[in-house]
């Protein structure tokens, strides 16, 4: 039996990461530590909350005494970290909650795993889940390597960076075994309409607006969100601890070239003329420190542990925007309420 602490579990990626190691591991007990933030939502984990090796655990990860307590109640003897403030343009607003919980959040984790464990290491593990956003924009050329200096931009990526630091400090002060991966941008089910492909995917379906940053000239590389639970994993298993592993699935798309493609989707599975809703691309002022390009060496994780993406990109968006029509009481929800007031407040200009 592992005790295995999971935070973040209810948010997007967490909860692709519950599910697989609670089908895959049932002798695992699987620690679901959350906070609920607008992001956090129990109802992405309906499937798999009554299995016998799930618990939930609803706490701030920045309440230390709290966190000691989950610690000891539960014995847990590894930690996949995933629990963050993820959104850049929140971060641009409201810099502090992402200092607070991305970074004090993540040396609460550290401290208490460090008094938990006290010294005795074996068999266990600190697995903190980054993103390549911590290694800054490329220009039109080259790859994010596990060795690329650091360089955030934004607040959010700041806030990322430093947690990156505080753990690879627990390894080298304290010998804490640890483990980091950071990833390219994810995509697929459960994930909240404020990043670009649910947001775009419910715009298209309500015919409004398509709020393009800049020239839509921006570029990202897109990896299926249960290839990044997979990864996860795998590097859990069978990483090297101290080690860094890049995950991306070399799927690079500029920004409007993939709303294209939404938009093509959406209209052909809704019936409408194809491209019809291309009408609705709206450009709007860009994201300040936008960073222009992203792209993931992922050889590494391919070569040592025998990871690679499963799906390829058109499969991948074909599902998700079937995933999002078909689970309209899911977006009505988390659209609902305090959803209007961010929208208002980011878009009305
Ligand atoms: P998300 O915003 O969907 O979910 C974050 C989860 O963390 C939510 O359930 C929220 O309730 C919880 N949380 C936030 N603050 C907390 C706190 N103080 N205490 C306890 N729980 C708290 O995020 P996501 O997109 O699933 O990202 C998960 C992790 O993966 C983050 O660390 C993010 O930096 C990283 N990451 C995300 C992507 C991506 O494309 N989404 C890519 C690479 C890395
Ligand atoms: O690269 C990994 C990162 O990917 C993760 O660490 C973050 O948690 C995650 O949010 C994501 O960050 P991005 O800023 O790249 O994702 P987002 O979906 O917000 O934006 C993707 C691109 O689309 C980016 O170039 C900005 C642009 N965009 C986004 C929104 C929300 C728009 O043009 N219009 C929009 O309304």
């Amino acid at each position: 039996m592992r005790n295995i602490l999971i935070t973040g579990g209810a948010g997007f990626i967490g909860s692709h990461l519950v599910r697989l190691m609670v089908n895959k591991y049932p002798d695992y007990r699987i620690i679901n530590l959350d906070v609920l933030t607008y992001a956090g939502n129990l109802a992405n984990l309906k499937d798999i909350e009554k299995k016998a090796n799930y618990e939930f655990v609803k706490c701030d990860i920045c309440d230390f005494e709290k966190v000691q307590q989950v610690f000891l109640d539960y014995q847990i003897d590894s930690v996949i970290h995933l629990a963050a403030e993820s959104h850049v343009d929140r971060s641009i607003k409201d810099p502090f909650s992402f200092a607070q919980t991305n970074v004090m959040g993540t040396l609460a984790l550290l401290q208490a795993a460090k008094f938990a464990w006290n010294g005795k290491f074996e068999d266990k593990l600190f697995y903190h889940v980054s993103t390549d956003e911590v290694y800054g924009s490329l220009g039109e050329e080259g790859f994010f390597t596990e060795e690329t200096a650091y360089d955030p931009h934004s607040p959010y990526s700041a806030s990322k960076a430093s947690s990156d630091h505080f753990v690879r400090a627990f390894q080298d002060t304290f010998g804490l075994p640890t483990v980091i991966s950071n990833c390219s941008n994810n995509y697929g089910a459960y994930q909240f309409p404020e990043k670009l492909i649910p947001l775009f995917i419910n715009n298209i379906c309500q015919s409004k607006p398509l709020p393009v940053y800049g020239k839509g000239e921006n570029v990202r590389d897109w990896l299926f969100v249960e290839d990044h639970a997979r990864a996860i994993d795998v590097i859990f298993h069978e990483g090297k601890q101290g080690d860094t592993y890049n995950i991306g699935g070399f799927n690079e798309w500029k920004n409007i070239d993939l709303i294209k493609v939404m938009i093509k989707t959406v209209d052909r599975l809704l019936g409408r003329e194809e491209g019809s809703s291309e009408k609705l691309i709206t450009y709007v002022t860009d994201r300040a420190g936008h960073d222009l390009r992203y792209a993931i060496d992922s050889t590494k994780l391919k070569e040592e542990l025998g990871w690679e993406p499963s799906l390829q990109f058109e499969e991948g968006i074909e599902k998700t925007v079937k995933w999002y029509l078909e689970n309209t009481e899911w977006l009505e929800n988390v659209t609902s309420g305090e959803y209007q007031k961010y929208y208002e407040e980011m878009y009305s200009k």
